[in-house]
């Protein structure tokens, strides 16, 4: 399939350091609110890399708070991202804004949040996500998807809805401390803005680099 030919121009806005607000979390909610006002599925998407000794991987995941701190997602530690991420605490978290013509690039290193504190949100959570996380071993094999069923099945008859059913010690969230941002902007003729936070110790560096 050739896709040469597809093509677009971004004239949507622009970025600049005297413009961008000089701590990078404040400057990502900003950009974030502005996005969430649109009111698009999953607005909160981002995919997260991990990278152990194998190949890197990516996948999608949804942003559940933001935090001065950081970012946190929730997620099983027995997954295959949970295991990369035993070995390898390094994540990089990325949002694509299509309509806003952005993306941010966000690296970081990961910790897991108090059991306390994940036990709390999953409370919040919907009955049958509850117990979608307690029937799935996350990126585990299984042999059909009748199995699948039959497992979710199981759990539904041991914790009927209205019942407490029980966090898996596996499943909880994580924060991402971030110590790189990279906000991008589309412009004219692929001149884009792109401005890189780096944290040198304990402050945010703002530098600008080519497109
Ligand atoms: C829109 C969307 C939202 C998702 N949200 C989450 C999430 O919050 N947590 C999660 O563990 N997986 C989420 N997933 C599934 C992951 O992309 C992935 O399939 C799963 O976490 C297993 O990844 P792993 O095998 O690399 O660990 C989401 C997928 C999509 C497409």
């Amino acid at each position: 399939m050739d896709l040469h030919n597809i093509r677009e121009s971004y004239n949507f806005d622009s970025l600049d350091t005297d413009k961008v607000n000089k701590d990078p979390m404040v400057q990502f909610q900003n950009w974030f609110e502005e996005y969430k006002v649109l009111s698009i599925k999953d607005y909160n998407a981002m995919a997260v890399s991990t990278v152990n000794a194998g190949l890197p991987e990516s996948r999608i995941v949804l942003l559940k708070e933001i935090r001065d701190e950081g970012f946190v997602f929730y997620t099983n530690y027995a997954s295959a991202k949970g295991k990369a991420l035993a070995e390898n605490p390094n994540i990089s978290a990325l949002f694509f804004w299509r309509e806003q013509e952005r993306q941010v690039r966000i690296s970081g290193r990961v910790e897991k949040l108090a059991p306390k504190q994940s036990k709390e949100y999953f409370e919040t959570r919907p009955y049958l996500s509850q117990i979608g996380a307690a029937a799935s071993e996350q990126s585990a094999p299984i042999e059909s998807r009748e199995a699948l069923e039959s497992k979710f099945n199981a759990f539904t008859e041991q914790y009927p809805e209205g019942s407490a059913v029980p966090m898996p010690e596996s499943w909880g969230g994580y924060i991402i401390r971030p110590v790189k941002y990279e906000f991008w902007q589309g412009r004219e003729g692929r001149l884009h803005d792109r401005l890189i936070f780096l944290k040198v110790e304990n402050a945010w560096t703002i530098s600008r680099i080519q497109p």
